[in-house]
């Protein structure tokens, strides 16, 4: 059998890459199977509620719909799924390995819907207090250090749906099995005013707008 040398070297920087952008974020690009993914998006209401935060008045939200961001977006499947569920809402994915977010990116440009946006950044960077559902599959620790921004920003109402990871000391609303091998835990949270108490006696860091990102 002949290889490629130029084949062979290619595919070794990219494991390469996203070997080391692993080691930087905590999270491999593991992306979402699709009986997982079907399982998730069963798990979410057929229209998301409207937090506190968007019934308030105009000007805190003029969209009046939460935007839907996928907090580490990896290849893009996800969010793609998420932009055709809800077409009346903005997505943004926010990833932060390159090669990830550039085949993501690509997804979005060539396939996706208009109400997707994929973007490249630290989502611990990116304020969230417009959003109405946050998705993410991370890691434990990932999810520990994620908690008090979502807890701080999050508005009530807002939702948060993990993929295999609890958030720590949360109870869920609902909780289903991943329809795959795995039967991983899915779980759904709904913002409240303990979750942002729980945040209160956490120090935290006030989120600014990533300007590593395209967002603009
Ligand atoms: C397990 S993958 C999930 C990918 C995708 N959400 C899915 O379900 O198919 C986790 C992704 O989160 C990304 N990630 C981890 N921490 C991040 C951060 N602080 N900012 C942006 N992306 C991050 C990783 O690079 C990785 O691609």
């Amino acid at each position: 059998m002949n290889f490629d040398p130029w084949a062979l070297a290619v595919a070794l920087l990219a494991i390469a890459v996203v070997f080391i952008w692993t080691l930087r974020t905590g999270s491999p690009p593991t992306p979402t199977s699709a009986a997982a993914k079907k399982s998730m998006l069963s798990l979410l209401p057929r229209r998301l509620p409207q937090t506190l935060a968007q019934t308030s008045g105009a000007e805190t939200n003029i969209n009046r719909a939460g935007v839907i961001y996928e907090l580490g977006a990896g290849w893009g499947g996800v969010a793609l799924s998420l932009a055709r569920q809800y077409p009346d809402h903005r997505v943004i994915g926010i990833e932060l390995a390159p090669l990830p977010w550039l085949v993501a990116k690509l997804r979005a440009g060539l396939s996706g819907p208009k109400n997707l946006k994929i973007i490249h950044g630290d989502f611990l960077k990116h304020p969230l207090s417009d959003a109405g559902l946050v998705v993410c599959y991370l890691s434990a620790n990932g999810l520990a250090h994620l908690k008090p921004k979502l807890a701080s920003e999050l508005a009530p109402g807002a939702l948060v749906l993990s993929n295999t990871f609890a958030v720590p000391g949360w109870r869920p609303t609902d909780e289903t099995a991943a329809g795959d091998i795995y039967h991983s835990p899915i779980y759904l949270y709904e913002m409240s005013a303990d979750m942002e108490a729980d945040a209160r006696e956490t120090v935290i860091t006030p989120a600014e707008p990533d300007t590593a990102s395209d967002l603009s």
